[in-house]
């Protein structure tokens, strides 16, 4: 069976990808994405740079893809992102002016989710804010609007879009440290005054053999509050060779830990899904960062089925 349809098997989960809209054509990327998953995640064509690349210019090529790609096989969407320290264009990251800095913001969220707001399931309304000491990272955002920029960020997409489950999306927070801690805290203070958020996307770009032990734990600082926990860009990355393949025992741990991060959201009532970071080794993106690393996805440069595949199969099949 297909990985979504044993996905929605497990209490209507889904199980997703990321969709790089360059490979739309591709009948090897297409055959493979148009049947395993009921969930895309836009891996660049929602990002502030890309789509509205110069004030008032707005590039929604990309984007309608991939909307229209779900709807085409009855899937759903995670947009990704608005607030980011990355991929955000000079016009925006040069204000220094508060208020001008919030108006620019309303307009490109009222703009895109104007424009998506019934395509969208959820969206990363906030990506990777904060530093791995738990402090918040330097951005246009923080710099110009301090600590607040947050609570900004996820009430102007609630006012676009009152459906839309609003994210903050993070790596690093998979196990409890001071980084999750601090994200949980700021949760905390979010619920008391009233500020709108309704999950934690938990990126999970792992290295093989390294899952963290507390996962399930981490988790649940978050689902305790009332937050749905998603795995929202899923791969694990190994050593390889200079073809970038890697061996069979180091495969076969690859598959031991996807299906420990998605035995992790089915074991957890309030996680919604797992999204794989790309489904294969030919687009990701991994190589190009980690030097003699990569193969971190479950199929192969050639689309060829990998060990992984099968693991995360049987894990949502038994699970
Ligand atoms: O758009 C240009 C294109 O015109 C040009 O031909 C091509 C040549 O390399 O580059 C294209 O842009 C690249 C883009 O990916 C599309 O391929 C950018 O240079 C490159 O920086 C960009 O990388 C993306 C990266 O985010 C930065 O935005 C990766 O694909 C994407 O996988 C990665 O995803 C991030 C998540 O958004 C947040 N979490 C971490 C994750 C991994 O870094």
């Amino acid at each position: 069976s297909p990985l979504r349809s044993l996905a929605e098997a497990n209490q209507n989960r889904y199980f997703g990808t990321a969709f790089q809209t360059f490979y739309a054509a591709d009948d090897r990327y297409t055959s493979i994405l148009d049947t395993q998953f009921d969930q895309f995640t836009p891996e660049n064509e929602m990002k502030w740079e890309v789509i509205q690349p110069q004030r008032g210019v707005f590039n929604w090529t990309g984007s309608d893809l991939v909307i229209a790609k779900a709807k085409e096989v009855g899937g759903i969407v995670r947009g990704h992102n608005f607030c980011w320290d990355q991929q955000t264009p000079s016009y925006v990251t040069n204000i220094t002016d508060p208020d001008e800095l919030k108006s620019v913001l309303k307009e490109h969220i009222d703009a895109v989710l104007g424009r998506y707001k019934d395509d969208l399931y959820a969206m990363d309304i906030i990506n990777e804010p904060l530093n791995d000491n738990g402090t918040i990272k330097a951005s246009v955002w923080y710099d110009v609007l301090g600590e607040d920029y947050l609570a900004t960020c996820l009430q102007y997409a609630r006012d676009a879009a009152p459906d839309l489950k609003l994210y903050i999306n993070d790596y690093n927070i998979e196990s409890v440290n001071n980084k999750s801690i601090a994200l949980a805290n700021i949760v905390k203070g979010f619920r008391a005054n009233g500020v709108p958020i309704d999950g934690i996307g938990f990126e999970s770009h792992f290295i093989g053999g390294s899952v963290p032990k507390d996962l399930q734990a981490s988790m649940k600082q978050f689902t305790d509050q009332g937050l749905d926990v998603a795995i929202t860009e899923l791969d694990v990355r190994v050593p390889v060779n200079n073809a970038g393949i890697a061996n069979s025992t180091w495969l076969q741990i690859q598959a031991d830990d996807y299906s420990t991060v998605v035995q992790a959201c089915l074991d957890n009532g309030n996680c919604p899904g797992v999204t794989i970071w790309e489904f294969t080794d030919a687009i990701s993106w991994i190589p190009g960062v980690f030097a003699g690393q990569g193969a971190a996805c479950p199929y192969g440069l050639e689309y060829e089925v990998k060990p992984a595949l099968g693991a995360i199969a049987s894990t949502l099949a038994n699970g």
